[in-house]
């Protein structure tokens, strides 16, 4: 595990998007995980400006997102078909036929669920994938429990998770109750992974992300399991990580 400090929030998010782009410089057909939220969009900024100034690429790539509101319409503004049309791909060239978001309104939700595993597979896997990570720990919408789900399922979200999410919702009430979420598994299967936080509010996320042990009730502690993760946050996101408690194998950097 490489963990980057980054001085805040632009500069971490240029990084990424900086990783990002290399890759499909390396290899035009990547194939992306993506995050929605509100971490990854100062990245997904980044790279519409590398985009426009013809640094990258993505009519070859193909996007696989981790999650998805069950019950919300692709054109309902807190969809994350939404999210992501709004705030990337209407501005790149990626083929909408490479683009790939579980459908929260699927008649057979199981049906869906095993779908996207398969489209993942035939696809050769996700050589890149960006996460956040919730104040709860969560990964994509695999919240803290005393088992996890392997592959893509419906899962219940959390109090903590709707009460995070509300705020970008009418109310509490009207955040779905339940998304499809790729499982453990699936994320692990990635090539490499990123995973992006800042403020003080992911400080005990992050904290438990890295100090050595790996726990379901913290989802993201099980990256430490994955050869291949940078884990690049702000100041403020590090400030709980005490370096003499991190996994043995990890590299830790501050940037200037
Ligand atoms: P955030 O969400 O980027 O809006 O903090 C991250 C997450 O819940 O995974």
């Amino acid at each position: 595990m490489r963990i980057i400090v980054e001085n805040d929030y632009h500069s971490m998010s240029k990084k990424a998007a900086l990783m990002v782009a290399s890759q499909i410089t390396l290899k035009p057909d990547s194939n992306l995980g993506l995050a929605t939220g509100g971490t990854p969009l100062a990245m997904y900024d980044k790279l519409i400006e590398m985009f426009r100034e013809d640094e990258v690429d993505f009519n070859e790539v193909k996007s696989f997102n981790l999650d998805e509101y069950c019950g919300l319409e692709a054109d309902h503004p807190n969809s994350y078909h939404y999210y992501m049309y709004d705030n990337f791909f209407k501005e790149i060239n990626i083929k909408k036929e490479n683009i790939h978001i579980p459908n929260g309104k699927a008649d057979d939700f199981d049906r869906e669920c095993r779908d996207y595993e398969e489209t993942i597979k035939k696809a050769g896997g996700i050589d890149l994938q960006i996460l956040g990570i919730g104040s709860n720990g969560h990964i994509g919408f695999n919240e803290p429990a005393e088992s996890l789900n392997v592959a893509t399922e419906v899962v219940n979200l959390t109090e903590e998770t709707i009460k995070a999410n509300s705020r970008y919702f009418e109310s509490k009430d009207n955040v779905p109750k339940k998304a499809i979420s790729m499982g453990m598994a699936t994320i692990l299967k990635a090539d490499r992974i990123i995973l992006l936080a800042r403020g003080k509010n992911k400080a005990e996320a992050i904290k438990k992300t890295v100090n050595g042990k790996i726990s379901t009730q913290e989802p993201a502690s099980l990256l430490q399991t994955h050869p291949q993760v940078t884990i690049i946050i702000d100041q403020e996101a590090a400030s709980l990580i005490n370096k003499k408690d991190l996994s043995a194998d990890c590299h830790f950097e501050i940037c200037k």
